[in-house]
């Protein structure tokens, strides 16, 4: 017979995860879940309150959780899965309010801990975390597993967040708001949420845009319904419609169509946004436009090599074009081609330090082309 405050008091600070579900008439939620967490360097406690179908977070330290499974746990959920670095254990409620153990394994080697939660590599989204955002959004199976059609998309975003993360822990920043262009069905920015607001527990802001009503309903049902107050999804043509004017930490892009990804690049621009993480996709524009002018017209003379040339034309130009704005760029093969084709991803950071001289190329490549390309008419030469 055991009580669980007791249990989960005698398996601190291993505990890598808590699960209280099947809730008695008593229980105020449906799902209560515990993970370690890391806050400014502190391990605290991250409770998932899942009440209505929404998901409620707090983050407490040792003896508020110990109270909290006390007060509103102890004999309220029937069933208890307790998971420490080296085991797992299940408990049952009994009809005197204690609990029975009923089985104990040895954990399936993962990374737990609070320590763990620092190294973004071993966290991020894991086949089997409970998201169920993910579900919903049919990335994950009903019990987490990755769908396989979904595989590459998956890979890539892992990727993706990598990347931001890796950016926003050399900065030791506790808020993050983000703006996503042509967010679609929105996988990336689901994560993005529930990996910096979650599971990291730090300050967060996203508004996802697209052009597609429905999809934006759908995905503003499933941020409402998972409580996650601070992600919203607006229709919007990024292309010509006002967006926000609310300060933005980062403007992210993944395979936002053609043009829109100049919008989002020039909105950036604009606002001294200071980081930049955009995958572009279709770059037609220069395609459609470039005219033979000089050396570099043999690129042309076939539609395969013309089309692959003026999509990575139109990445340096843009690359470029940021640099003339201040902005430390660098480009990245960030999934291997296999992966996605669509594999190179521009990163920039807002230093303020302007480099005039590819942009002073590109119009002179411009010039002898005669292409069009928007980034290079949003943000004229100044
Ligand atoms: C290929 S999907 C990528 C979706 C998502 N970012 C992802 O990676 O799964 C491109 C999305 O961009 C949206 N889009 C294209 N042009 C747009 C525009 N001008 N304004 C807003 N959204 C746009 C499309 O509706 C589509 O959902």
């Amino acid at each position: 017979m055991a009580r669980i405050e007791a249990e989960i008091a005698a398996a601190l600070p291993a505990l890598t995860r808590a699960v209280f579900s099947q809730p008695t008439a008593e229980a105020a939620a449906q799902k209560l879940t515990v993970r370690p967490l890391l806050l400014k360097g502190e391990r605290v406690w991250q409770v998932e309150k899942l009440t209505d179908n929404k998901a409620f977070h707090q983050n407490l330290k040792d003896g508020a959780l110990l109270a909290l499974v006390r007060e509103e746990a102890e004999g309220a959920f029937r069933q208890v899965l307790i998971q420490t670095g080296t085991e797992s254990r299940q408990y049952v409620l009994k009809r005197d309010g204690s609990y029975k153990k009923t089985g104990a394994s040895a954990a399936v080697p993962r990374p737990g801990g609070a320590e763990a939660h620092d190294r973004a590599k071993e966290y991020l989204l894991r086949e089997g975390e409970e998201i169920p955002a993910l579900v919903d959004l049919g990335v994950f199976t009903k019990d987490y597993r990755i769908v396989r059609a979904r595989y590459d998309k998956y890979r890539q975003i892992n990727r993706f967040v990598e990347l931001v993360d890796q950016t926003m822990r050399k900065e030791n920043a506790e808020q993050i708001r983000i703006l996503d262009f042509g967010c679609g069905k929105s996988y990336l920015t689901f994560i993005l949420y529930w990996y910096f607001a979650v599971l990291r527990g730090m300050e967060t802001t996203i508004i996802g845009y697209d052009l597609k009503r429905d999809v934006v309903e759908r995905c503003n049902e499933i941020a409402a319904r998972y409580g996650y107050g601070g992600l919203r999804f607006e229709v919007a043509d990024v292309t010509r419609d006002t967006l926000t004017d609310t300060p933005i930490d980062m403007v992210v892009t993944l395979h936002a169509c053609d043009t829109a990804t100049d919008h989002a690049l020039a909105y950036a621009v604009r606002r001294r946004v200071k980081h930049i993480f955009s995958v572009p996709c279709c770059q037609h524009e220069i395609n459609n436009s470039i005219r033979k002018g000089g050396e570099l017209d043999l690129l042309l003379e076939h539609g395969i090599i013309r089309e692959r040339v003026s999509a990575l034309l139109t990445d340096a130009v843009r690359a470029a074009v940021l640099e003339s704005e201040g902005y430390e760029t660098d480009m990245i093969e960030f999934v291997d081609f296999e992966h996605s084709p669509k594999n190179l991803m521009i990163r920039a950071e807002y230093t303020g330090r302007r480099r005039r001289a590819g942009r002073e190329k590109a119009e002179a490549l411009r010039a002898r082309y005669g292409f069009e390309q928007s980034l290079l008419d949003l943000i004229p030469v100044s």
